[in-house]
């Protein structure tokens, strides 16, 4: 199972098994990792899953769509390296993706 490292804002990291198929905010939600509410489910509707994937990551997962590129604009401090948790599907290829989450998801 592909392991996805979760960093709260104040540094704590978390190392969690996430099955093939579900999302990085799927996997977070499941396991209680703070900072990744995902109020409305996963339907890419309100930034609440806004993550920052570490650099060296970035080009390696699935490309934006545009409803993404456009709930990002009204994410908290989006940054290069955003990116909404609910959109990308974990696989073995992301085993090792770590994500921090923004301040205001604290
Ligand atoms: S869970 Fe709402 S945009 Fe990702």
């Amino acid at each position: 199972m592909p392991k996805i490292t979760y960093i709260e804002h104040n540094g704590k990291s978390h190392d969690i098994d996430v099955a093939n198929g579900l999302t990085v905010m799927e996997g977070a939600v499941q396991n209680n990792i703070p900072g990744i509410d995902a109020d409305c489910g996963g339907s890419c509707a309100c930034a609440t899953c806004h993550v920052y994937v570490k650099e060296e990551w970035f080009d390696k997962i699935p490309k934006k769509e545009s409803a993404e590129e456009d709930m990002l604009d009204m994410a908290f401090e989006p940054k290069k390296m955003s990116r909404l948790s609910c959109q990308i599907t974990v696989s073995n290829s992301l085993d090792g993706l770590v994500v921090k989450m923004p301040s205001k998801q604290a």
